[in-house]
């Protein structure tokens, strides 16, 4: 057993890249395993802050092999910028950083494609974060289109698919939108080429690297993306990412299996948030002036990857049960308490009511979310700073008795109390 997974059980943004940074001293591997560089991580580390989307936040630590897995869909100008701002942040960047010759690649025409979909307030539009996940996704499953980091290290083999692809990328966006300026196979062949020189020294057989450290008794932090409700196939589709988020996703997108976990940890927000379309039943939205904008301004609630507005509400335990039993976690972690101090009162949703009947199970359908109404418990609110708290004991009791509240309905241990965005405001328990 040599693993742990952090996984988010709301729909992201539960701060998970906090509890990687808590526990890099622990391992000697970081991975990510799904998604690309539409997974905002703000890291705050001494007195910098890093903005990371596609690299795991364990490469901030220079000990940790950070690992760009196989089901990591890369977006080589994103991995490149990553790197840059690494490296004038003083971070050391070489061979602690790789990226599987596996992994699938995005490019300009799947923004583009992309596009064609979400823009314009299409009633069909998820509401994406734009950086082409889906599309490459696409292409990967068909395979026809689909190209690999390690097709980027082959100039003449990366020509010849892109001259066989690109044409007819250029035909399917024109149908759509014939105002787009088709793409030119050998442009992008050779924007890709020298990108590709850039990743070079990253590209390695990541599975066996693994497997390889696996062996000699080394201990892997894989870094979920996104939020256990996102996943593909078992969250609220199809206002979902396009990988799955949950530790199941880690087997086929890293190539270790799950046995070798014996640590998965589910990271909760104090309420929930959700950025894009799709069902929240316990969203606060009640104007510029309601109790919703306050959390998100407290909280800072904006995309990182796109600095949308996140939608904010009540923490939901209904589906934190669902997402906690499929992530199967063994503990949770409380992330951002601080931001609900001053609130006279908050409230738990512990059930929904569906069709006029109570119910304490997560619908199978996104239609059926969209028609349940929330039920709630009421609890106390605490109107002191707890951003200073460092034990349990330093909490008000209202504070301790709102996270006993949520382990008790999730029937989980809460392991860690986050206070704020430092390292040193973390209670552990
Ligand atoms: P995509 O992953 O860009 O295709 O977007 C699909 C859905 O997942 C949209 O609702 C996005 O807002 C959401 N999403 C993707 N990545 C994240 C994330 O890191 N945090 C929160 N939501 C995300």
């Amino acid at each position: 057993m040599a693993g742990t997974c952090v996984v988010g059980l709301q729909w992201g943004d539960e701060a998970k890249g906090k509890i990687v940074d808590l526990l890099s001293g622990e391992h000697q591997f970081a991975v990510r395993y799904n998604g690309g560089a539409n997974a905002g991580h703000t890291v705050v580390w001494g007195n910098r802050t890093f903005r990371l989307s596609l690299l795991p936040t364990g490469v901030l630590h220079p000990h940790l092999q950070a690992v760009i897995g196989n089901g990591v869909v890369v977006y080589p100008p994103r991995f490149v910028e990553e790197v840059n701002q690494l490296i004038e942040g003083g971070v050391r960047v070489g061979d602690n950083l790789v990226i599987s010759d596996h992994a699938h690649v995005i490019f300009p025409y799947h923004l583009e494609e992309e596009k064609l979909i979400e823009s314009g307030g299409s009633s069909n539009a998820i509401g994406t974060t734009g950086r082409g996940i889906g599309p490459c996704y696409q292409d990967k499953v068909s395979r026809v289109y689909g190209i690999r980091v390690g097709d980027l290290l082959k100039p003449d083999f990366l020509r010849e698919r892109l001259e066989f692809i690109v044409p007819r990328k250029n035909k399917l966006i024109h149908a759509f939108n014939p105002s787009v300026t088709p793409f030119d196979p050998q442009q992008v062949c050779d924007q890709y080429s020298a990108f590709a020189e850039k990743l070079r020294p990253h590209v390695r057989n990541t599975t066996k690297l693994l497997q390889d450290g696996l062996n000699a008794g080394k201990r892997m932090l894989f870094e979920a993306a996104q939020g256990s409700l996102l996943d593909i196939d078992h969250g609220t589709f199809p206002y979902v990412t396009s990988s799955s988020t949950l530790p199941s996703g880690i087997w086929a997108g890293s190539g270790i299996s799950t046995r070798k976990i014996d640590r998965i940890i589910g990271v909760i927000k104090a309420y929930t948030s959700r950025v894009g379309r799709g069902p929240f039943p316990t969203e606060l939205d009640d104007g510029p002036d309601g109790l919703g904008e306050r959390i998100r301004k407290i909280g800072r609630e904006y995309g990182t990857v796109t600095g949308r507005p996140r939608r904010v509400g009540w923490l939901d335990a209904v589906a934190l049960r669902y997402t906690s039993t499929l992530a199967d976690v063994n503990e949770v972690t409380f992330m951002l308490l601080d931001v609900l101090s001053g609130l006279d009162e908050l409230f738990i949703c512990t059930a929904y009511e569906y069709r006029g009947e109570r119910t304490s199970d997560f619908p199978s359908d996104a239609d059926d979310l969209a028609a349940c109404k929330p039920i709630y418990e009421r609890l106390v609110g605490w109107h002191e700073d707890i951003s200073t708290a460092r034990a349990w004991a330093d909490l008000p009791s209202n504070a301790q008795r709102y996270v006993e509240r949520v382990s008790e309905l999730l029937q989980l241990r809460v392991s860690y109390v986050s206070v704020g965005p430092d390292r040193a405001q973390t209670i552990i328990r």
